[in-house]
């Protein structure tokens, strides 16, 4: 695991888009995981100017979301699919049909689940991915629990996650308690993998992603097992290693 440490969230999001710039001049079908929240936001920022400078080209690139609250409508403000369209989608030119985020609607979650792991491998696997971290170690939604679920999956939200998730909605109440996530296996089959970690509340998370045991109660230790993760964090978020 290599960790990078940045006073300002703005330089992170620099050196991870010059990760996702590397890997799409490299392959410019690269299949790349993205994820929501406010950690990955400045990274989106910067390839928005990347590619208004001309830089950067997704017209062939794939993409996969981590995951999506359950029962919010894709037209919901506070949808994953949303928060993408308006932070990056829109901004960029990868083709709507070439992006994939779980579906919070279906009536089959596990059918869709399924689904969703089928189209990751038949586009060859991500090549790819950033990820967040919660303050309580959780990755996508993967939850602190008893195991590592492989697929994607529903998983029940925690109460660390619906507090931390409240300031998207208009009050801790109208957060979904149930989402639709990636499981580690997915995440682990990522060929590469960034994680952006910033402010301290995540110190604790970070602590334990870092340095901790390998555990599912700390489903970020997992990563210690990846062979190529890059872990972006500011002096608060890295402040107990
Ligand atoms: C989002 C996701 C979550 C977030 C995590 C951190 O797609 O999968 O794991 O990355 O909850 O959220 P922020 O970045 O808002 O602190």
């Amino acid at each position: 695991m290599n960790l990078v440490v940045y006073p300002e969230k703005r330089q992170i999001g620099q050196a991870a888009a010059m990760m996702f710039a590397a890997q799409l001049l490299k392959n410019p079908r690269s299949v790349l995981g993205f994820a929501t929240g406010s950690s990955p936001l400045p990274v989106y920022e910067s390839l928005t100017a990347l590619y208004d400078q001309g830089l950067l080209d997704f017209s062939k690139a794939v993409s996969f979301n981590l995951d999506e609250y359950v029962g919010l409508d894709r037209d919901h403000p506070a949808s994953y699919h949303a928060f993408m369209q308006q932070n990056l989608f829109s901004k960029i030119n990868l083709p709507q049909e070439n992006i994939h985020i779980p579906s919070g609607t279906e009536s089959d979650v596990e059918q869709s689940a399924k689904a969703y792991d089928a189209s990751i491998a038949a586009c060859g696997g991500i090549d790819l991915q950033i990820l967040g971290i919660g303050n309580n170690g959780h990755i996508a939604f993967n939850e602190p629990c008893d195991c590592f679920p492989d697929g994607t999956h529903k998983v029940q939200l925690s109460e660390s996650t619906i507090a931390a998730n409240a300031r998207f909605f208009d009050s801790a109440d109208q957060v979904p308690r149930f989402a639709v996530s990636m499981g580690i296996g997915s995440i682990m089959r990522a060929r590469q993998i960034i994680l952006i970690a910033t402010g301290k509340a995540k110190a604790e998370a970070v602590l334990g992603m870092v340095k901790g045991d390998i555990t599912p109660r700390c489903p970020a230790s997992i990563l210690q097992l990846h062979p190529c993760v890059t872990v972006f964090a500011d002096p608060d978020a890295a402040a107990l290693l």
